[in-house]
């Protein structure tokens, strides 16, 4: 854990330079805009500890799998987003001396994030061996306003010396994955063009041939008068080029660099106009200037924090990271463009491939459902419609038929990356979640298109698998599920998951009922999907009640508390409050072998079932399952603790609620896994959102309506945020005393709080709840 983060309500600030620090802070001050994003890398040379990292979304690359023991089913490649051209650089020399945060001496040294209007900002001052100092202001950022657009502009002040600078802007494509299976390179140069101060470098993927120009435009000026730039002399190098300016400066000069890119992707324009629209892109951005672009991005940021700010009065540390979180997630997706997703790292890192996992489905979804339009969360789930062909088929490779559907634990294209058989073969609760996603959407949005025109399909190929899955215990009398891994990762192989049993039976009964509303609401569309699923209704429907009413569920009598998996209780029952500390994290302390025979439990797993199904159970049995498998679990993926801790403010565990909030919340700005310089936990960021939403606020969808059973941690005097429900917006505060909610919209709103209905008239309402505990 690291804490040399400021905290602010509106900005994540860095003082002084620490090179040992500098990749955890590239990973906190990265930027993006959903259609591509950056490391927070610096501008100029550094020959200190980087991470290169420029991802343009959806453009991947299938590395071939590399692997000891081929087994078969395993995918051939795993496709990973691309570390792309940067095109950010610039060489500063001094009469031929390079600025180098490696080799100068750096003060002043500040980098702040500024979340509100969503840029990067650093200064500093640097001198250089020679004693000449020079003072920095660089700024920028990723358009969402226009996201085929990026822009920066650098400053540099001479503070003590006259001489010549020479200002090198280029863009290299010279890059590569740090984690490429075999260290090779997966981007080739189709063009190199100069023209006047804009540069075009278009490079195209080995084997996937995406292609992507990276224009930039460069203008240089010296006390703001616009100062001439030449291509480099000198041999071409290839994936390369750049522009050079000298200018004489002296003390007291400002020089001034205005640098826009344009990335355009072929995933949007035919390979031939690519160059044509990079023009045009620059065009548009030099009509604007930097200080335009800047001011919409402004705007833009504004009208997304007015959909999903988080205000928490009285603690400025909860504060910037609850905002921290919204940010990454905000840059991460925008909901345009139903071929893209959420990586785990998003534009922050490599790894995780920046493919999609199940970490969409079950903890994004409800954060864009309540923060933005309902088209944004119905594009992710189109993205899974649009990989339907390719679930079946990868459940065809495994030996299942009849149109069941497998979706990978790991993609990027719709084809399984992964290849670690009790992942890849055995975590197909994934497809669980997808399903629940559905039936997630259709509950907070009362729409039911998605269904109608791609849903019940993604359901009937789920519930097929299901089907296919199970086997008959003659010795149970019961359906059973061998040979699977929970969310649990630290168990493999394991027979009867509690949670995945649980899910399959749900997702049988759930795509059944999904069937009924479409033939009710769109008989004429039904039966086109009865034919192109080719579904036997009668049998099949009748087929998948029958599973899900006889599925097996482990249980234990003496703790009365659902199983994990058969034989869970023949393990060693240790605590993890009996594990030292040196022991932890064990999946770095431990040897795997003594992981998998431990009890301890890597993520929420039963519990989360019963947060995903929580209306089936009464909170005596909410709390044996909590106070036992609580005690079990490590949390070593950041996905755990918001989960527990929607479950501990359901349970009035106030303080535990808290605690675990705090350990998502501030996960990276303070480092605590020591991982943050890979990148971002970005999924885990919409469980921070969730955990104040969900947990503290209560808030809930039932039957058409929504419902608050707030509470506010002692640490904090009130917070407030922003949802948009049915197209109507409101702002929720709550205090220890009462809750308001201001409705934004021409139309009352029925809203249940603490168990009671309420009719929210437009304008502001308040309700006492002082002394209330939630009720559920
Ligand atoms: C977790 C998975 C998760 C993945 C990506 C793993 O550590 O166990 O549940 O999908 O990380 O976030």
């Amino acid at each position: 854990m690291k804490q040399y983060i400021q905290a602010e309500e509106w900005n994540i600030i860095e003082e002084g330079f620490d090179p040992h620090l500098n990749k955890i802070s590239e990973s906190i001050f990265s930027i993006g805009n959903g259609r591509m994003g950056h490391r927070a890398n610096f501008e100029e040379q550094y020959s200190g500890e980087t991470l290169q990292g420029n991802y343009m979304a959806g453009v991947y690359y299938p590395d071939k799998t590399r692997v000891g023991w081929w087994k078969n089913g395993y995918p051939e490649y795993f496709a990973k987003v691309l570390n792309a051209a940067n095109w950010i650089g610039l060489h500063i020399s001094i009469d031929g001396e390079e600025l180098d945060l490696g080799h100068a001496k750096v003060t002043d040294f500040k980098r702040v994030l500024n979340m509100k209007e969503g840029y990067l900002e650093r200064t500093f001052t640097a001198e250089l061996n020679s004693g000449k100092q020079l003072k920095i202001k660089a700024k920028r950022f990723c358009s969402i306003a226009d996201d085929e657009i990026a822009a920066l502009h650098y400053q540099v002040l001479p503070l003590n010396f006259e001489g010549t600078i020479s200002i090198t802007s280029f863009t290299d494509g010279d890059v590569k994955n740090q984690d490429a299976n075999y260290d090779e390179k997966f981007w080739d140069e189709v063009s190199a063009l100069t023209e006047n101060e804009n540069t075009y470098l278009t490079l195209r993927t080995k084997k996937t041939a995406f292609e992507v120009c990276t224009a930039t435009q460069t203008t240089l000026f010296k006390n703001e008068e616009a100062q001439l730039l030449s291509s480099a002399s000198g041999a071409a190098q290839p994936k390369y080029i750049s522009l050079t300016g000298e200018v004489f400066v002296k003390q007291g000069d400002c020089i001034d660099v205005y640098k826009v890119g344009a990335h355009i992707s072929s995933m949007n324009y035919d390979k031939s106009e690519l160059q044509m629209v990079s023009r045009a892109a620059l065009d548009r951005a030099s009509k604007k200037g930097f200080q335009q672009l800047l001011k919409e991005q402004a705007m833009a940021w504004l009208a997304k924090w007015e959909e999903s700010d988080i205000l928490i009065e009285g603690d400025v540390a909860a504060q910037q990271a609850i905002r921290f979180n919204i940010f990454q997630m905000n840059q991460t997706y925008t909901g345009k463009d139903a071929r893209l997703n959420i990586g785990p790292k998003g534009f922050t890192g490599e790894k995780y491939g920046g493919s999609t996992y199940w970490d969409t489905e079950a903890y994004c979804i409800p954060f864009y459902l309540a923060t933005a339009p309902a088209e944004v969360s119905k594009n992710l789930l189109i993205y899974r419609y649009k990989h339907l062909q390719k679930a079946i088929e990868n459940a065809e490779k495994l030996g299942f038929n009849n149109g069941a559907a497998l979706y990978p634990m790991v993609t990027m294209n719709g084809e399984e990356c992964h290849n670690e058989w009790e992942i890849t073969f055995e975590e197909i609760h994934r497809n669980g979640a997808i399903a629940f996603a559905i039936f997630n959407y259709i509950r907070y949005t009362g729409d039911q298109s998605y269904l109608q025109e791609y849903g019940l399909e993604v359901l009937i190929g789920i519930a097929r698998f299901w089907r296919q899955r199970v086997n008959w215990s003659t010795d149970k009398n019961s359906f059973v599920m061998l040979g699977v891994t929970g969310p649990n990762e630290y168990e493999n192989n394991i027979n009867n998951n509690w949670y995945t049993n649980k899910l399959a039976a749900w997702c049988l009964k759930y795509a059944v009922e999904a069937a009924k509303m479409v033939q009710q609401a769109t008989p004429e569309l039904y039966q086109k999907i009865v034919q192109k699923t080719k579904l036997q209704e009668a049998e099949e429907f009748s087929d998948w009640i029958n599973i899900s009413d006889k599925m097996y569920y482990p249980y234990d009598q003496k703790e009365e508390v659902f199983l994990q998996q058969d034989g869970y209780l023949d393990k060693e029952q240790l605590l993890v409050s009996e594990l030292p500390a040196e022991a932890r994290p064990l999946n770095q302390k431990w040897s795997w072998d003594r992981i998998l025979r431990s009890c301890f439990i890597k993520q929420a797993d039963v519990l989360q079932g019963m947060y995903f199904f929580e209306e089936e159970f009464d909170l005596e049995t909410l709390r044996r399952n909590f106070n036992f498998y609580e005690s079990r679990t490590v949390h070593e993926s950041s996905l755990s603790p918001c989960v527990h801790s929607i479950l501990a403010s359901r349970l009035n565990y106030g303080q535990k609620a808290y605690d675990f909030y705090l350990r998502t919340a501030r996960l990276d700005l303070d480092d605590y896994n020591n991982d943050t310089e890979d990148g971002l936990h970005i999924t885990s960021m919409a469980g921070t959102w969730m955990s104040i939403v969900e947990g503290f606020a209560g808030m809930r969808v039932s039957n058409n309506q929504l419902q608050f059973n707030p509470f506010v941690p002692q640490q904090w005097k009130s917070f407030s945020f922003n949802i948009n429900f049915r197209g109507t917006t409101l702002n929720v505060r709550i205090s220890a005393e009462e809750i308001s909610i201001k409705n934004y919209a021409a139309e009352p709103l029925a809203i249940q709080v603490l168990e009671q209905a309420y009719l929210f008239p437009p304008g502001e309402k308040t309700i006492n709840i002082k002394h209330a505990d939630k009720v559920y």
